[in-house]
């Protein structure tokens, strides 16, 4: 947490005088924090960008999200995609002969591990100064959890880096224009 004090404190230095942001610094996993967020159905829109797999419980965050928003609201998060982009997945890069008998490079990824809920120490940048928990959960488990919250799910992305991109590591996504590194969904509170 110390750590997302000193990016508050970046962001609030950042922000126009004129943007009435109101910033906290709150542990996401905590119910208690949670509820200082603000009254029932008071907002229009909730977002968490590429956060939820660093949380060790995402329920008292759906939890929450679902009593701050309003009836016709919406929450959108981003994750890390779970089958592409997890602590299991090997970034592979191979050799092969085309059909026209040239030899070419293809890169993509490969793994042997999905459904079961796990967490592995990992880095989000490489040689970052400590790895941090990251917690898996299966494309089903992740909706499981915003159903039993009290969502319906309406919109579903799964972005990619267009093809054509050039990049010199073997290891960046642009060189893999078919395998989408993230996954984007939108939620809607469900109608009683
Ligand atoms: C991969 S970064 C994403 C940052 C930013 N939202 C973005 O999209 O670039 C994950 C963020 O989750 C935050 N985070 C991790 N665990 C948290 C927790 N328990 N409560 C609140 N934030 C947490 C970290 O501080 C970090 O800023």
């Amino acid at each position: 947490m110390n750590g997302a004090a000193v990016f508050i404190d970046r962001a609030k230095i950042r922000t126009p005088a004129n943007l009435r942001i109101d910033y906290r610094v709150i542990d996401a996993t905590s119910a208690d924090a949670l509820t200082t967020l603000g009254d029932a159905a008071t907002f229009d829109a909730a977002v968490c960008s590429m956060a939820m797999m660093d949380l060790a419980e995402i329920a008292p965050l759906l939890a929450a999200v679902r009593r701050l928003l309003k009836p016709d609201g919406v929450f959108v998060f981003s994750v890390c995609h779970p089958a592409f982009n997890a602590t299991t997945t090997r970034m592979t890069s191979e050799f092969f002969t085309g059909e026209d008998g040239r030899t070419r490079q293809r890169f993509g990824v490969a793994n042997d591990f999905y459904l079961s809920p796990r967490t592995d120490a990992s880095e989000g940048i490489i040689n970052q100064p400590e790895p941090h928990p990251m917690f898996h959960r299966s494309i089903s488990g992740l909706l499981r959890e915003c159903f039993a919250a009290g969502f319906v799910a309406d919109a579903f992305e799964e972005p990619a880096f267009p093809a054509g991109m050039s990049a010199k590591s073997a290891f960046s996504w642009a060189k893999r224009p078919e395998i989408p590194p993230a996954l984007v969904v939108r939620v809607r509170p469900l109608a009683l």
